[in-house]
């Protein structure tokens, strides 16, 4: 059995609690929150272990793995306690609000051979995974244009008093909706080298944006439009969508279903048929031991406890993979501000380079502010008198 435990218990450590306390390797020892009546609620019903502080729980369990599923400014710290005390972790996405440190995490986590995963999940929809077997596949032959996705109903009118709605807190659409439409881009394609055009506008909040549009450039002339919104509701939850153009056809992908046009199948490495192919989730999913929100939820956890199990650190949505993310929500956030690209950007900081007992800089540095887009402000206006 993989002794797991598991630190925040809101939406998605609740989802998450679900699926391990079901698992049939592994074994939900111990769980954390902040907020007394969850705890005490738990224990009462479920006889599973609480803590109020994740740092006791570390020192106090003989845990394998710990799932973080707490707001988004704590992963850093909290990844780097469980690394240290040498657990295997899974934490929530965003992985870290800076790349930067998040780097310096994958890293601390490949020296220490940790298994380390971040909950992208759509890396575990079977639409998106065949999505990628007809891509690597050569389905589309050369690939020139792509649109990347992401509405929902998340923030639907001005008052919203949730660490969602504060930019320092790592709330705001970028990183939760466009993120996981960037980690899908990295996934099927590879990482952007450069971001152009970028949006991020705010509907009804006031301190971060609902939605985002960006063009993303990739190697080899590739481009792509991204389109996220969470004030659409539309969209009973979120719903996110892809589509490809090649000089060989064209392929869409959602949750439920592949839709792919196929010109001349000869020229794929895979067997395919000429015109339309329709593939849909009911045929392609594997079973899970339990069902929520979808396979994706518990195959991601599966995965997870597999890869501790066997030792395999090379998970499908690894530490580095989700730092890879990160720097493309970071590139969007500079070109929307109008801020020009460091030089180091695309590299950032070298694998190994930084101190191994000390990934992290001063918890009061761990969250960057966000620079004014004066900029940017200050080139409009010129441009306005000239
Ligand atoms: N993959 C997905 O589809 C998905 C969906 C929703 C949320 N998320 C991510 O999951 C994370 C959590 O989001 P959420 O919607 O569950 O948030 P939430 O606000 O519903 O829950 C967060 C929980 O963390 C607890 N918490 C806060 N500080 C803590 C601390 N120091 N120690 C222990 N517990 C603490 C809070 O009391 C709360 O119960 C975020 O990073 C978010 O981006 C991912």
């Amino acid at each position: 059995m993989v002794r797991l435990g598991l630190i925040g218990l809101g939406k998605m450590g609740v989802s998450h609690l679900a699926i391990m306390r079901t698992h049939p390797d592994a074994e939900l020892v111990a769980v954390c929150d902040t907020t007394r009546y969850v705890i005490d609620t738990l224990a009462k019903y479920t006889g599973v272990e609480v803590y109020s502080d994740y740092k006791r729980m570390l020192r106090e369990k003989q845990l394998d793995g710990v799932v973080i599923a707490t707001p988004s400014r704590f992963h850093a710290e909290m990844v780097r306690d469980a690394l240290e005390h040498g657990v295997h972790v899974f934490c929530e996405k965003p992985f870290c609000l800076d790349p930067d440190v998040g780097q310096r995490l994958a890293d601390l986590a490949r020296q220490r051979g940790l298994v380390n995963q971040v909950g992208y999940h759509y890396r575990f929809v079977s639409a998106f995974r065949e999505a990628k077997r007809l891509i690597d596949g050569g389905a589309l032959g050369r690939l020139h244009h792509f649109r990347a996705e992401a509405y929902g109903p998340v923030v639907l009118r001005p008052k919203n008093s949730t660490w969602r709605a504060s930019k320092s807190e790592g709330g705001g659409c970028l990183y939760d909706y466009a993120s996981h439409a960037i980690d899908l881009v990295n996934f099927l394609l590879g990482e952007p080298e450069r971001v152009g055009g970028t949006v991020l506008n705010t509907i009804f909040s006031r301190d971060v944006e609902d939605e985002v549009y960006a063009t993303l450039f990739l190697a080899g002339g590739v481009t792509g439009q991204i389109a996220a919104n969470w004030s659409e509701d539309s969209h009973r939850k979120m719903s996110t969508k892809m589509s490809f153009w090649g000089t060989n056809g064209r392929l869409t992908v959602d949750r439920q279903e592949t839709q792919l046009y196929v010109r001349d199948p000869s020229v794929a490495s895979i067997p395919l048929k000429a015109g339309w192919t329709m593939s849909y989730t009911t045929g392609l999913s594997e079973n899970q031991a339990f069902y929520l929100r979808g396979e994706e939820y518990s195959a991601q956890i599966d995965h997870f406890v597999r890869a501790i199990a066997s030792g395999d650190t090379d998970t499908v949505s690894t530490f580095a993979t989700a730092v890879a993310t990160d720097r493309v929500a970071a590139m969007m956030k500079r070109d929307a501000a109008g801020l020009p690209e460091p030089a180091a950007a695309s590299g950032l900081v070298a694998s190994g380079s930084a101190a191994v007992s000390s990934p992290l800089p001063p918890s009061a540095t761990l969250v960057r502010p966000v620079r004014a887009p004066w900029p940017a402000l200050f080139r409009r206006a010129r441009a306005l008198v000239s």
